[in-house]
């Protein structure tokens, strides 16, 4: 039986492929290259020693999606796939609507005509919206969300809660992702954004690297350590290793799951800086900039619940996930291009 991995050519997919294939899981990975290339597979293969079936796939494509699954023995999905820029999302909203939740219900319904009712899902700590007040517990109440990628987020833990309430032979883990950074310790896969990045970490390497002049810091009136702004970065390591966790349980357990993943510590932009600066060697030169909008001062997880009851907690530290970020870039200064 194979685990499908939908977005498993993307940069948190493509370290979970390496996880699941290490502890021995048979993996289908699935993947349209909307954000990511073909070369990510042959560095899974290198870093695992291990092959796997890929399938060029649109998730929105239901006849598509059905050749997957008669060709191959899928028992459970670990959903990746979907578009992610917050900006992009506020100028093409139906894109995303399209895309991310569109997609989803369509590989639900392929799921159930298959008998496959077993998913995790990528979330995200944008469900939790700008009231609640960090640490962020999975018992606060969801929703508010500021943009369409954070709507599709909520929308899609909603319609998968739902068919888990309809029908109990499925079995749902929603993941709610802080901030993921770093890479694989190889150096040899990682975040390759296209274009100027939009967070914090890729800006970072790419100034360290001499492709950017200077970080833009958004902002240091918050009401914060250093009134920069406060997030939990976790290893996409540690993340990976998170989805086997709920893959376990969900394996053993049909019902809705919700975790966050996160360390459950906060860093504000300038600690982050000086972590990076340390690790690396290199000076990262930076100017203070008005505040981005719809960005909050503080967001950052009780990262418990996940402790308890999957039995996973975030193992990497601030200067490995800077080390390991620094690594990457300075090995691939053009991504996956080189
Ligand atoms: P990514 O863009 O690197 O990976 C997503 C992958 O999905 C890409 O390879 C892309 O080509 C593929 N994809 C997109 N639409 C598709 C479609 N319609 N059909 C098939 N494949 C499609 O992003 P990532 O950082 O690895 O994020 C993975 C998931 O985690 C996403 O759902 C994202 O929203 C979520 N998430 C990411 C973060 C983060 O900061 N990186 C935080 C919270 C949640
Ligand atoms: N920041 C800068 N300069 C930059 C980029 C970011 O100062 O060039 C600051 C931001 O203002 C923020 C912090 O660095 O204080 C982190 O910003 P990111 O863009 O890296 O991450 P966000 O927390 O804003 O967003 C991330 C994901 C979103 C997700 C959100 C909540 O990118 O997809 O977490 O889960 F919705």
């Amino acid at each position: 039986m194979a685990v499908l991995v939908t977005g498993g050519s993307g940069y948190i997919g493509s370290h979970t492929a390496i996880e699941l294939l290490n502890s021995g899981k048979e993996i289908v990975i699935l993947d349209n290259f909307y954000n990511s290339c073909p070369k990510v597979l042959d560095r899974i293969r290198e870093l695992s020693g291990k092959d796997f079936a890929f399938e060029e796939c649109d998730i929105r494509d239901a006849d598509g999606l059905r050749r997957v699954f008669e060709k191959h023995n899928i028992d459970s999905v670990i959903h990746f796939a979907g578009l992610k820029a917050v900006g992009e999302s506020c100028q093409k909203p139906l894109l995303y609507y399209d895309n991310n939740i569109s997609g989803t219900v369509t590989l639900c319904q392929v799921m159930a005509e298959y008998g496959c009712k077993k998913i995790v899902f990528s979330s995200s700590a944008t469900v939790y919206g700008e009231h609640n007040i960090s640490p962020l517990n999975e018992t606060m109440k969801t929703g508010g969300t500021t943009n369409p990628y954070g709507t599709t987020k909520h929308f899609i833990e909603q319609i998968l809660t739902d068919t888990a309430k309809a029908d109990s032979e499925w079995s749902v883990c929603l993941l709610r992702y802080f901030n993921p950074i770093g890479a694989h310790e190889s150096g040899r896969i990682g975040e390759s954004p296209n274009g100027i990045p939009n967070n914090l970490m890729p800006y970072i390497t790419q100034v360290a690297e001499g492709k950017r002049e200077f970080l833009s810091v958004y902002g240091n009136d918050y009401d914060t350590v250093d009134g920069t702004g406060v997030r939990d970065y976790i290893h996409v390591v540690d993340l990976a290793k998170g989805h086997l966790k709920a893959l376990e349980k969900i394996e053993k357990e049909n019902d809705t799951f919700v975790y966050n993943l996160g360390t459950g510590t906060g860093y504000s932009v300038l600690q982050v800086v000086e972590a990076f600066e340390k690790a690396s060697g290199v000076k990262v030169p930076y100017k203070i900039v008005d505040r981005r909008p719809g960005d909050l001062a503080t967001c950052y997880s009780d990262p418990s619940k996940a402790e308890k009851e999957l039995g996973w907690k975030a193992e990497k530290g601030i200067d490995e996930m800077c080390a390991d970020s620094y690594r990457w870039q300075h090995n691939n200064p053009n991504g996956y291009e080189d």
